[in-house]
């Protein structure tokens, strides 16, 4: 049975993924960093799908935890998703350093840090498949995000550079670049209807991209011209615009 671990298993994202992968008879690891928070889906998926399923502490900034995370799972996964992310308010993140070094750590330093670990296993192994939920924030800097989208552009450099390395080694690496989706970290921002996904359309679109081993998926499949566009755009214009 293959096993698929989730990393930020209680994000909204993270949960439909795994119910997503659940459904179709893999066995789910669900890694967060409160476990009691996970465990009335672990009831859910086990006895909905009859698979094993298990839950796991994880804190994606605690660096010095993640060898021996990793080491402790009973089974290791033959797909991970990096489902850990941190966004608030540039304005606000940009005067407390605190914060700064939150927002790097979360959707950088420390996704870098757990993958470099998992993907060194499955180098070994010879098999495996890693999937980054990055962002399109990360696509071009804008003055109301640029700590986040900053972060998720290293992030998105990282697994490609990932799985460029991986590639002899039969590891396949999936970058997911969504555009905005219908999460507790969106509430209360204006979201555009039209250009938003639900997170079942995520994790919809991350199965098929894992199936079919795609490289760069945008999950509504508009936002890779949108970004085409905004990436477009010259610099001695897109700096005076209010984005
Ligand atoms: N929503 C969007 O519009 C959108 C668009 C593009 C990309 N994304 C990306 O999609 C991913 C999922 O986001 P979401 O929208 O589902 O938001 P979310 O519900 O806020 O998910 C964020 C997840 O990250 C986890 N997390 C934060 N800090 C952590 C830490 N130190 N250690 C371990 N886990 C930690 C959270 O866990 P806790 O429950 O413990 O806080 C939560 O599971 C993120 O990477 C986000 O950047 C979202």
């Amino acid at each position: 049975m293959e096993t698929v671990l989730i990393l930020g298993a209680t994000s909204d994202i993270g949960f439909a993924i795994a119910r997503k992968f659940a459904s179709a008879g893999a066995s789910v690891q669900l890694a967060g960093r409160k476990p009691e928070d996970l465990e009335p889906l672990q009831s859910d998926l086990a006895i909905r799908y009859g698979i094993p399923c298990g839950v796991y502490r994880f804190d994606v900034t605690d660096l010095s935890s993640h060898n021996a995370f990793y080491s402790a799972l009973p089974v290791k996964p033959d797909i991970t998703v990096c489902v850990v992310g941190y966004m608030k308010d540039n304005e606000k993140v940009i005067r407390d350093a605190a914060e700064t070094n939150r927002t790097i750590a979360t959707n950088f330093t420390g996704p870098v840090s757990i993958l470099n670990i998992i993907s060194a296993d499955y180098a070994a192994r010879k098999s495996g498949t890693i999937v980054g939920i990055s962002s399109v924030a990360g696509l071009r800097g804008r003055q109301s995000n640029y700590i986040y989208g900053s972060s998720k552009a290293g992030f998105t450099a990282y697994l490609s550079g990932l799985r460029n390395r991986m590639y002899p080694e039969k590891v396949h690496v999936v970058s997911v670049l969504p555009g905005f989706v219908n999460t507790k970290m969106t509430a209360g921002l204006d979201l555009p209807a039209l250009l938003t996904a639900e997170p079942d359309e995520v994790a919809n679109a991350v199965y098929k991209a894992v199936r079919k081993k795609k490289n760069t998926i945008y999950v509504k499949w508009f936002w890779r011209w949108i970004m085409l566009v905004i990436t477009s755009v010259p610099e001695k214009i897109f700096k005076k615009k209010k984005l």
